[in-house]
């Protein structure tokens, strides 16, 4: 056999697969990639052709990966890591004048982390930076793909095997429209919560978690059946008067009268959290991620 034959896949390939693997569906990844449905097919067929197995099957409405495409699969993962690992040692070389930032952030973060990315960046003007913003259970796998070297929230999972250092501190408030009656008392009974309608973001979200978390220890069970995608969708209900809400102070103006807000002197709030910033502890942290680690605990 020779064994210097170069592999007759290519790396876009393998990322369709991973993609298509992942999302169970050719239309979801080709949207995901920003190809036609038609390429996602083609680079399928071309790579099932070069190793001359199937890689796909049929699952229930959507597609799986067979044993061979699974074994293709962990390959790849391995390749893009050694990939990633040249890179890194391409950037020793180089010094950290060149390189990659890969940070995702929940949420919340997108109200202050281009701070920290900004004095980072004048530290480092050639580290390019790739910052994602989602809610915490998007984060958690983009850490499980590894989509990302770095990542910011309030509570990391403890599935994954992580490395973290306090990032800031996150006081979530409750927050009611401006001019609420209870906004002008010292402190009121957190019972008051029981008979208030409370709007909770998407489930997934972190903020969601910890103001279940906080519900369920006082044992408080206000209605809670509305649903909203965002803080600003939140904020701006709560500022209509749909209901109350948890949020993080960072998420509101220093004076939140401005966006129609009051923040509430509720009994058990501010409930103190921390944000965290995360990384894989089985993997190795580029350079330039490791910089900006350094960054942060110098502040
Ligand atoms: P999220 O953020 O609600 O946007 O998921 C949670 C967090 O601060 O960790």
């Amino acid at each position: 056999m020779n064994t210097n034959r170069p592999p007759r896949a290519t790396f876009h390939q393998l990322r369709t697969l991973e993609a298509v693997a992942r999302l169970g569906s050719i239309t979801q990844a080709a949207r995901e990639l920003h190809l036609t449905q038609p390429t996602v097919s083609v680079q399928i067929q071309e790579l099932q052709s070069a190793v001359g197995v199937a890689l796909l099957e049929p699952a229930g409405r959507g597609i799986r990966l067979t044993e061979a495409g699974r074994l293709l699969q962990q390959t790849a993962l391995q390749m893009t890591a050694l990939w990633r690992t040249f890179e890194d040692d391409l950037q020793a070389l180089q010094g950290l004048e060149r390189g990659k930032l890969r940070i995702a952030g929940v949420t919340t973060t997108e109200y202050f982390i281009a701070r920290w990315l900004k004095q980072f960046s004048d530290q480092h003007p050639g580290i390019d930076i790739d910052l994602s913003v989602d809610n915490r259970d998007a984060v958690v796998r983009r850490l499980e793909r590894d989509d990302t070297d770095l990542a910011v929230m309030m509570m990391p999972p403890t599935a994954l095997a992580l490395e973290s250092t306090p990032f800031l501190d996150n006081p979530l408030v409750l927050i009611g429209p401006c001019g609420h009656p209870w906004a002008t008392r010292k402190r009121l009974p957190r019972q008051l919560l029981n008979d208030q309608r409370l709007l909770m973001r998407e489930p997934g979200s972190g903020t969601r978690l910890a103001t279940e978390e906080w519900l369920r220890r006082h044992a408080i069970h206000p209605d809670a059946r509305m649903t909203l995608g965002s803080n600003e969708a939140i904020k701006h209900a709560v500022a209509a008067g749909l209901g109350l809400a948890v949020v993080s102070r960072h998420a509101l103006a220093a004076d939140p009268a401005q966006e129609g807000l009051a923040v509430l002197p509720l009994e058990g709030f501010p409930e103190l959290r921390t944000w965290q910033l995360v990384w894989r502890r089985d993997r190795r942290l580029p350079l330039a991620a490791a910089a900006f680690v350094r960054h942060v605990q110098a502040h």
